[in-house]
């Protein structure tokens, strides 16, 4: 099994757009995919699970129910789902109090979900960088990271670079693989994507590969409809050619 997290410290970049796309992907592409839900604010799993939860990833990590009892099947063939519940679910509290003195709390999640025989997991994480992003970093083979065409895309980046540079010392680690961004929502119409998207090529070097995805408001309009973007027949031409792009290199 193959796990990828999507990453960076700074909100409403499509972290969880493109999560659930690419997981989406996968499991129609490769066969068993697990989304996590790792974000306690349980955007994934409005968007693609059930309304009412028997229990959420807060109650596994919490040791009180088993994986197997968590995992929710989705509309989307292939694809599972391991719930977080917004407001009033746990993983606050989980992050907080237990997930701070147990740096490898998904590393065993994760071997738990490997056993059950899943091609591959995806991870949406929050924009925070507590003990549960840390713990999920550490735990997966590749993180991703996605930045919208802003001021602030190549500090975004820089920062994440800083974190996780800082993980891999602390847990004298260099996993996990990093060598991927995706510049989402280009608006080839603003100048400032034009720019952004040149300063973070020139900054890339020959280490980090650019995905660039296209403004395309069918990502909120899978969200409202509770489809997947591979659902839908109103997506960009070029939104799907850069999610095939990114689901074939990370294959
Ligand atoms: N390529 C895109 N084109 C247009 N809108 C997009 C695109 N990607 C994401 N969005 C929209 O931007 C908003 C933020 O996206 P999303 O929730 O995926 O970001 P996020 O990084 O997960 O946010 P958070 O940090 O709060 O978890 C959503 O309304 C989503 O529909
Ligand atoms: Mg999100």
């Amino acid at each position: 099994m193959k796990t990828i997290a999507m990453s960076l410290q700074k909100g409403g970049v499509g972290k969880t757009s493109l999560a659930v796309s690419l997981a989406a992907e996968l499991a129609s592409l490769a066969g068993a995919t697990l989304l996590i839900d790792a974000d306690p604010q349980g955007s994934a799993s409005a968007w693609i699970g059930q309304e009412s939860l028997n229990y959420e990833l807060a109650d596994v990590l919490f040791e009180r129910a088993t994986f197997a009892e968590a995992v929710l099947k989705t509309e989307a063939p292939g694809l599972f789902l391991l719930p977080t519940a917004g407001l009033g679910g746990d993983l606050k509290a989980f992050a907080e109090s237990q997930a701070k003195d147990d740096p490898f709390c998904m590393r065993r999640l994760i071997k738990d979900v490997a056993a059950q025989g899943y091609a591959y997991t995806v991870i949406d994480l929050s924009p925070g960088w507590g003990a549960i992003e840390r713990a999920t970093v550490l735990a997966v083979d590749e993180v991703l990271t996605p930045v919208m065409g802003d001021s602030f895309a190549l500090d975004g980046l820089q920062i994440f670079a800083d974190n996780l540079k800082t993980l891999r010392r602390r847990m004298e680690t260099d996993k996990p693989k990093y060598n991927k961004v995706i510049l989402n929502a280009i608006d080839g119409r603003i100048k400032q994507h034009g720019e952004v998207l040149r300063a973070i090529k020139d900054n890339a070097g020959e280490t980090l590969k650019i995905y660039e995805v296209p403004v395309d408001p069918a990502f909120r309009m899978a969200q409202r409809k509770h489809l997947t973007l591979q659902a839908l027949n109103t997506v960009k031409a070029d939104t799907r050619a850069a999610v095939t792009a990114i689901t074939a290199d990370v294959k």
